[in-house]
């Protein structure tokens, strides 16, 4: 096994996940944030990338702290919930560097598929990298999850990770990974850890490589995303 993903699931039962701080259902099930935790310190990660800002802010900010030159970019569609996180992060004492920033998700072409990415300005992603480690959290709109990584690849070291949750849910998130090793084939190993919380597919980058975005189920693909950000106009702040 991966000697970074065995080192955490060796250790995540030593993180302490505090009842008092973990909200619930509105944040990662807690042994899927006990591995995160464990598999930044495992990897000594230093910047960390978060796509869906919350408690999972907060202890991935915690477990960069003592690396210098850290830095942590959480970024969020949903003001509210980034401005929450932004204060159990403000209010914490944590001394790590950490930045929250607001994107709307909208519809955009990545080849042939039409699929909701954070709307963010062209190339901060590697200006602010590269990120050893990425989490993508991301509300569970169809297809919100697949552009996150093709938005997030370009700025992840050689050897880093992304690491998706619910990777068990039905529909979208099984979609993902399929579609990811299409499109960068083996520049990218993936592995699912199908018995922590609801799944989560932990994948390497293995090297830099274009993307050939797959045609396959782009049509039915480009009419969820349609479908989704109606949704998400009329739900959302
Ligand atoms: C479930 S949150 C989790 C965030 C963080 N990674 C954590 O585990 O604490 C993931 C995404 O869902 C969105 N979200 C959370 N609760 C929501 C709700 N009740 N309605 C709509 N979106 C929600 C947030 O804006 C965020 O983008």
């Amino acid at each position: 096994m991966n000697p970074y993903i065995a080192s955490a699931v060796a250790e995540m039962d030593k993180i302490n996940i505090s009842k008092l701080e973990h909200p619930g259902d509105e944040a990662m099930d807690p042994s899927s944030c006990r591995f995160i935790a464990a598999f930044a310190r495992a990897l000594k990660a230093r910047k960390v990338l978060e796509f869906g800002s919350g408690f999972t802010s907060l202890l991935l900010a915690r477990e960069i702290e003592p690396v210098e030159d850290n830095y942590l970019l959480s970024i969020d569609d949903s003001a509210a919930f980034s401005a929450q996180a932004r204060e159990a992060f403000e209010t914490s004492g944590c001394r790590t560097k950490a930045e929250f920033r607001v994107a709307p998700l909208r519809p955009r072409f990545y080849g042939p598929r039409l699929l909701l990415s954070y709307s963010l300005p062209k190339g901060l992603l590697e200006a602010l990298g590269p990120f050893d480690l990425v989490l993508i959290d991301t509300p569970h709109h169809e297809f919100g999850r697949e552009a996150v990584f093709y938005d997030a690849f370009r700025a992840v070291a050689p050897g880093g990770y992304v690491v998706m949750d619910d990777a068990n849910l039905p529909k979208a998130e099984k979609v993902c990974v399929p579609n990811w090793r299409a499109a960068f084939g083996d520049a990218v190993d993936p592995i699912l850890l199908e018995g922590i919380g609801e799944g989560l597919s932990v994948v390497e980058k293995v090297d830099e490589r274009a993307p050939r975005y797959t045609a396959k189920g782009a049509l039915p693909a480009g009419f969820k995303t349609l479908g989704a950000f109606g949704r998400l106009l009329l739900a959302r702040d």
